[in-house]
């Protein structure tokens, strides 16, 4: 079966990351966001993806050279300009030549669920399209789902003001669709699939399904996302190890390749210290991922944070709860904290603070 997968959107809440790095190619734990979502996809039996593509295309076609990933057939569907989540749809479709059954994700999704049990309940039931849904605690940042009881949609309420929404199962963005869902949006034409394609099915009595599970399920579109992201994948709740080539050097510590490490610094697990990197003595490391290349000075502390490769704190610095990007640096007794993030190359200055801040990408590494 197909998979087109959505991955053209620009990450705008994950600014300044993804100003140089679209979001599905953000690492979680040392592999990409979307090679998670396509090694799931290929476990599944999928085995041809369309990647729908428009913010950072080429991003994408040289992160995957050739067109093939594990054992699946990858296309890419360039959008000349953004055709909203439908129109996406109906765009890559079309790129590829899909008529028969098929299956959509949002491409910025982690997931355990069982692929073939939403298919499965969608032929049971004869459905048009099938939603998989999860349960959240605040959906008002989501789409709401409410069904009756044998799964078949009542309606959709897309990011429902807080405190207002009728059920907390939301879309969890992976459909299961029958070719004829393509006819129904219009060619070329900027059309969302959650707010305007699956009401007017459901307005036209069309099948409309929607099947909840209790999988693991994020959507990674914020800083707090992107952290959690790790927190649950460095945890084990993707599987162990965390990522392929990660050796388990004492519970919970995971190690790539060479490192570098002060035998007076101090690894808190669960964590995730990539190859190349340095930690020095008086260092401390918590419940954080460490890209390639990342260097931690001396009684420098990085506490449930994410390095991207080549970042670098100098001694006695800081960072907490907060995400460096490439080559992103933190000066002598800086402290970078509560969902901040810096952009790539860029530099927190000496003894200086940033709270829930943004540093944009230096100009030399845009
Ligand atoms: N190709 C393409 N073109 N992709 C797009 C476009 C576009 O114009 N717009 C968005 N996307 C992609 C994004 O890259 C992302 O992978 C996916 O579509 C969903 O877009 P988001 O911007 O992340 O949407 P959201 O998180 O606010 O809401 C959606 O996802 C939730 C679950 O993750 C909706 O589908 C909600 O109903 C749902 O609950
Ligand atoms: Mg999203």
């Amino acid at each position: 079966m197909k998979a087109v997968v959505l991955v053209g959107g620009e990450g705008t809440r994950l600014r300044p990351l993804t100003v140089t790095t679209p979001k599905p190619l953000l690492p979680i734990a040392g592999r990409p966001l979307v090679e998670r979502q396509l090694v799931w996809l290929a476990a599944h039996g999928i085995d041809e993806v369309v990647l729908s593509l428009g913010y950072l295309p080429d991003a994408f076609v040289e992160h995957f050279p050739g067109d093939r990933f594990a054992s699946m057939a990858l296309t890419y569907a360039v959008e000349p300009e953004p055709l909203g989540t439908a129109g996406a749809v109906r765009f890559a479709a079309e790129h590829v030549g899909i008529d028969e059954r098929f299956v959509v994700c949002n491409g910025d999704v982690l997931t355990t669920l069982d692929l073939g049990a939403l298919v499965d309940f969608h032929v049971e039931r004869g459905a048009t399209a099938t939603i998989h849904l999860s349960q959240v605690e605040d959906p008002s940042a989501l789409g709401v789902v409410p069904t009756y009881p044998d799964g078949e949609v009542e309606a959709f309420i897309e990011k429902p003001a807080p405190g207002t929404a009728p059920t907390n199962w939301i879309n969890a963005g992976t459909y299961v669709l029958e070719p004829d869902v393509l006819a129904r949006i219009p060619p070329a034409l900027a059309t969302s699939i959650e707010r305007e394609t699956f009401p007017r099915l459901l307005e036209d009595r069309g099948c409309v399904y929607a099947l909840g599970t209790g999988d693991y399920w994020l959507d990674v579109g914020t800083p707090e996302k992107y952290l959690e992201a790790h927190a649950d994948v460095l945890a084990g709740r993707m599987g162990s190890p965390p990522v392929l080539d990660a050796r388990e050097e004492a519970p919970g510590v995971w190690l790539q390749g060479d490192v570098d490490l002060a035998a007076e610094a101090s690894l808190e697990a669960p964590v995730l210290i990539g190859d190349g990197v340095a930690v020095a003595a008086g260092a401390r490391v918590a419940g954080s991922a460490l890209g390639p290349g990342a260097s931690v000075g001396p009684n420098a502390v990085v506490d449930h944070s994410v390095l991207l490769s080549g970042a670098r704190l100098a001694r006695g610095a800081l960072v907490r709860a907060s995400i460096l990007g490439v080559g992103a640096s933190v000066e002598e007794d800086a402290a970078v904290l509560d969902f901040s993030i810096v952009g790539a190359g860029a530099c927190v200055p000496a003894s200086t603070t940033l709270t829930g801040g943004r540093v944009p990408v230096a100009a030399s590494a845009g």
